[in-house]
């Protein structure tokens, strides 16, 4: 055989195969052009990984627990909020400028404002945020009010940081929340503050 009729020979093995390749149910090359959205979408997803990661997040959002280095965030319960499992004295009382009190995990502080937990950021459908859009998100994080309308979020949540985020990254970081695993995990709602010492004797 000769150059092209191999190069012949070659282009006719290739057309034969086509058909099973059809058969088999995949995708020829032509109909492949829309690629760049899913090559977005992961690029938004590792852009909101890379906010999360650098703006503390986990810090307080994922159970710390005693590593072998000392406290660290446990990543095998990453982001899933204040553990349910978990009860809790009640705190011990302030005293002078020591206002606020966290809880080992780093999920629960008390203070002024009563006790607060860390929220489920996974996309668990009935505890975490996996039936929040992108817009309750961004409107409960730039309001500071829950869904943007609800109650205030609470200290320690450091909504007046992030609210300075762009609508890119608001985008990004939604996009991210949503790809993690999703940890069932109901977190507490918030307790009142204790009544005044005053009007307690
Ligand atoms: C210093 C601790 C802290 C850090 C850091 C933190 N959070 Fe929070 N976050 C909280 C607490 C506490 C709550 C619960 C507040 C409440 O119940 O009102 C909360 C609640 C939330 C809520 C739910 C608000 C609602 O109304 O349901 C979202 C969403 C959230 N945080 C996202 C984030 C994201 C995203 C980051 C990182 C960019 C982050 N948080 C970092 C402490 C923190």
């Amino acid at each position: 055989m000769n150059r092209s009729n191999l190069k012949a020979a070659a282009f006719a093995a290739a057309a034969a195969a086509l058909p099973c390749l059809w058969q088999a149910g995949a995708t020829p090359a032509l109909a492949q052009e829309p690629a760049a959205k899913p090559a977005a979408q992961a690029a938004k997803v590792e852009r909101g990984r890379y906010i999360v990661s650098t703006s503390g997040c986990h810090d307080c959002h994922t159970p710390w627990i005693v590593g072998p280095k000392g406290p660290e965030p446990d990543m095998t319960r990453a982001l899933s909020g204040h553990p349910e499992s978990m009860t809790l004295p009640p705190p011990p009382k302030a005293d002078g400028p020591w206002v606020m009190t966290a809880a080992a995990t780093n999920t629960a502080w008390a203070g002024p404002w009563g006790i607060s937990f860390t929220a489920n950021l996974t996309p668990d459908p009935e505890t975490g945020l996996g039936k929040w859009t992108e817009r309750n998100f961004r409107e409960t994080i730039r309001s500071g009010r829950h869904m943007g309308r609800g109650r205030p979020v609470l200290p320690p949540m450091p909504v007046q940081v992030y609210r300075n985020w762009t609508d890119a990254d608001f985008e990004a970081v939604y996009a991210y929340l949503q790809s993690i695993p999703a940890i069932r995990n109901r977190v507490p709602e918030p307790l009142p503050p204790a009544a005044p010492v005053a009007a307690s004797r």
